[in-house]
């Protein structure tokens, strides 16, 4: 198994230009598989183990999918009948799989889906999947771990409310409301970026979408979709992380591919914090820090525009260079304080009351032998390492390659002492 280690001590400096978003390309590559006619072909498509795993996913029920690494670019033919079937093997492995259950039902008026299951950061329900997927007038039957679903009608449009703005729920039911008779409005439908991004490919597919980043969306129903030409948008967290990095290794960095828009309440915390960021364009941000203390804050994680919980665990590193106690208040997922006990091996002092993390500042990190426990805490250790002092070495990185598209080559780039072992 593959490790990475990084000796901290190194300010980054210079230019980092940041993929595909990951959370973008999930829904998309699915959304494409809602065309009878002609073929999608996606540009800016990050070269992800996620990105994998759904292509396989698809291909399995029998979408043609074919990525050009060099031109990073995915063309998805879904032109034949899909098969109905979206097995165990390929949904367990990766909650967004669970999206496959819209252009199966929509298309098919069948699906029989493999629940997605729990993973490290809690428990992860699929009801308000299922609640959209029965007002549009699905039969639904749990069994066995797989969820069947029959609209052997087609689907009907009508307005679903939400109790919680799910992200994955909203893609789902948007996707199934685009093929669906009539008008669908969903009301407390999740407003992140990436379902925007979703929503102007469908668009260009042929759908009828409006209320995009909004609370409220309407879709109206269309006889069909056709594959369209769509480049996926950049990755707010690998952004977000690059920029915490800057910050917290005192470096200064252009971060090409960094929206502030995407990145409203980053920006805001990392400003109270003591950051310079200035915005440079519409599409680049640039991160620098001279101070050797900077202020405590707090953050709670919340659905968009509040702060991503996707961006704690990386915030908590930078918050471990603040003169003070600072605080992470996760409401959006269960077990998100994964990389506690690892940032604990490396000399950190956080405590845990509930769903709040309280981080002291100003405690010099020392490099510790340390475990990815899932994707973003992963990548917390990265940033912990290079401001450690001595080396660290980071096992299970397969987590961090669901999401980080050449991670120790960009960080070498600006500067980092940072390589990857193949063992
Ligand atoms: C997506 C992102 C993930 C991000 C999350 C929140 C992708 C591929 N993943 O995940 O990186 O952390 O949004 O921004 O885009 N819930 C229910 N019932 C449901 C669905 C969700 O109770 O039917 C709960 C979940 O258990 C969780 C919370 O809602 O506690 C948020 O989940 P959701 O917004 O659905 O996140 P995902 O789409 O899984």
């Amino acid at each position: 198994m593959s490790k990475i280690l990084v000796k901290g001590g190194t300010a980054l400096k210079g230019e980092v230009q940041i993929d595909g978003a990951k959370n973008a390309v999930l829904p998309i590559v699915t959304a494409a598989a809602l065309a009878t006619e002609g073929v999608s072909k996606l540009t800016n498509v990050p070269n992800l183990s996620d990105v994998k795993i759904i292509s396989n996913l698809l291909t399995s029920l029998g979408v043609k999918v074919d990525y050009n690494q060099q031109e990073k670019t995915l063309e998805i033919d879904a032109r034949e009948k899909l098969k109905t079937e979206a097995e165990f093997e390929f949904v367990s492995k990766m909650r967004a799989s669970f999206l496959v259950a819209a252009p199966i039902l929509a298309r098919e008026g069948y699906a029989h889906v493999a629940m997605p299951g729990g993973c490290a950061i809690g428990g992860r329900p699929i009801g308000l999947h299922l609640k959209g997927f029965e007002h549009l007038g699905a039969k639904v039957v749990q069994d066995a771990g797989y969820v069947e679903l029959k609209a052997e009608e087609g689907l009907k449009g009508t307005t679903i409310f939400f109790d919680f703005p799910s992200v994955g729920a909203t893609q789902n039911v948007v996707m199934a409301a685009c093929l669906a008779e009539g008008t669908t409005i969903l009301e407390n439908a999740a407003q992140e970026p990436e379902i925007g991004d979703m929503i102007d490919f469908l668009t260009k597919m042929g759908a009828k979408i409006s209320g995009k980043n909004t609370a409220t969306l309407v879709i109206e129903g269309v006889e069909k979709l056709t594959g369209a030409e769509y480049a996926i948008m950049p990755d707010r967290v690998e952004a977000a992380t690059y920029m915490i990095a800057a910050a917290a290794t005192k470096g200064d960095v252009l971060v090409k591919g960094a929206r502030y828009r995407d990145n409203v309440a980053l920006v805001a915390k990392m400003r109270e914090m003591g950051v310079t960021i200035e915005v440079l364009d519409e599409n680049s941000m640039r991160v620098t820090n001279t101070r050797e203390f900077l202020n405590p804050t707090d953050v709670k994680t919340l659905p968009h525009p509040g702060f991503l919980t996707d961006m704690q665990s990386q915030m908590m590193v930078l918050m471990l260079l603040a003169k003070g106690t600072s605080t992470i208040t996760e409401t959006v997922f269960e077990n998100r304080f994964m990389n506690v006990e690892e940032l604990r091996r490396m000399n950190a002092k956080i405590r845990i009351e509930g769903r709040t993390a309280l981080i002291e500042g100003g405690v010099q990190l020392e490099g510790a032998n340390v475990k990815a426990t899932d994707l973003r805490a992963g990548a917390s250790l990265i940033i912990s390492g290079l401001i450690a002092h001595g080396e660290t070495i980071i096992r299970h990185i397969e987590h961090i390659d669901r999401g980080y598209v050449d991670v120790e080559s960009k960080f070498r780039k600006l500067g980092a002492d940072i390589v990857r072992i193949v063992e």
